[in-house]
């Protein structure tokens, strides 16, 4: 049987570069997002809508993800509420990020769906100060600070019980700060508008400094790609590789492709861990070497250049 996807939150920043990875192979894919919202597929195709089928619906409604993933074969679970807005709508966030969890797995049950992938978060873990090593162990203990970490951690353990219990394969992948053109929402979006506003020659502060690990959305996207493809019995969930520099670090490098000078930073570390041991994820899916930084950088460069009014 050919390979159909079905993308949840196909409109987001992972998710069009999903889309798009997904159609240059070939592959047909159903979109589903809650309405059209075109501007990152824009952003990222060269102003052309990718030719995926869109399925608009809630994620919250058990039918509306049943109809999206009637005929599919695989899925790739991202659709969710990141930290500011399950912030600022607790319940929302439970209900799409829980509730919508299960609504997917209820539906791979029924329509026998058993390639799935899913979007948990490096926000399961605590703050690094909660933590022995500065690289956290791959198997540290689970300590979300946030309502959206808790809501990623009760999906993980949704995505497990599905297994235990009904045999639904599926892995979860944990991304940490992931960069790139369409990242323009969420805690961790500011290093990436820092690459646009170069681009616009906008001064722009990031509020915050001390390390993360960068994810390029195009490598994250192929690693939920290869994740849902991976045929194996279980339902693990482990962190993801990227690059493990310094804010200040990352900003200096947009300033250097750019020559546009005028982007700060902050000193504080947010309160996550500056990385996560991917090595799991390694040996379960061999993953293809990551686009190194500064490449990442000049391509995320190019690919705002060519949507910037002034050009
Ligand atoms: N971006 C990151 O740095 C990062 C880090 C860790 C984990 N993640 C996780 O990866 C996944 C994708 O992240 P992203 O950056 O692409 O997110 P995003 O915020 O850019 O996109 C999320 C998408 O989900 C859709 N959505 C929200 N509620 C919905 C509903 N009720 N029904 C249908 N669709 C709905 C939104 O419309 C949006 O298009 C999310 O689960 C996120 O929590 C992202």
């Amino acid at each position: 049987m050919a390979e159909r996807f079905l993308v949840t939150g196909a409109n987001g920043c992972i998710g069009a570069w999903v889309v798009k990875q997904l159609l240059e192979q070939g592959v047909e894919v159903t979109a589903f997002d809650l309405k059209a919202d075109e501007h990152r597929h824009l952003l990222i195709n060269e102003g052309v809508m990718p030719k995926a089928k869109w399925a608009y619906g809630d994620l919250t409604v058990a039918k509306d993800v049943e109809d999206a993933m009637t005929g599919v074969t695989h899925v790739i679970h991202l659709a969710a509420l990141q930290v500011p807005f399950c912030r600022a709508n607790p319940a929302l966030g439970a209900n799409v990020n829980v509730v919508g969890t299960v609504n997917i797995f209820e539906a791979a049950k029924k329509l026998g769906v058993n390639n799935i992938s899913h979007a948990s978060s490096i926000a399961v873990f605590g703050l690094a100060a909660d933590y022995p090593d500065e690289k956290l162990a791959s198997d540290a203990q689970r300590l979300p600070t946030t309502l959206y970490g808790v809501y990623k951690t009760a999906a993980e353990d949704v995505a497990k019980v599905y297994w235990s219990e009904y045999g639904i394969r599926s892995v979860g992948l944990r991304p940490h700060t992931v960069f790139g053109p369409g990242r323009d929402q969420g805690m961790t979006s500011q290093p990436s508008v820092a690459i646009e506003k170069a681009v616009l020659k906008e001064k722009f502060h990031v509020e915050y400094g001390g390390v993360l690990d960068f994810q390029y959305a195009p490598d994250v996207a192929s690693a939920f790609i290869l994740a849902a493809r991976t045929n194996i019995d279980g339902a693990p969930v482990v962190n993801i590789n990227g690059h493990v520099v310094g804010v200040s670090d990352f900003v200096e490098v947009v300033k250097a492709v750019t020559g546009f000078k005028e982007l700060s930073y902050g000193t504080t570390q947010l309160p996550v861990v500056y990385s996560a041991d991917s090595q799991p994820w390694i040996d379960l899916a061999s993953p293809p070497p990551l686009t190194n930084l500064q490449d990442a950088i000049a391509t995320s460069v190019r690919i705002f250049s060519n949507s910037s009014p002034t050009n």
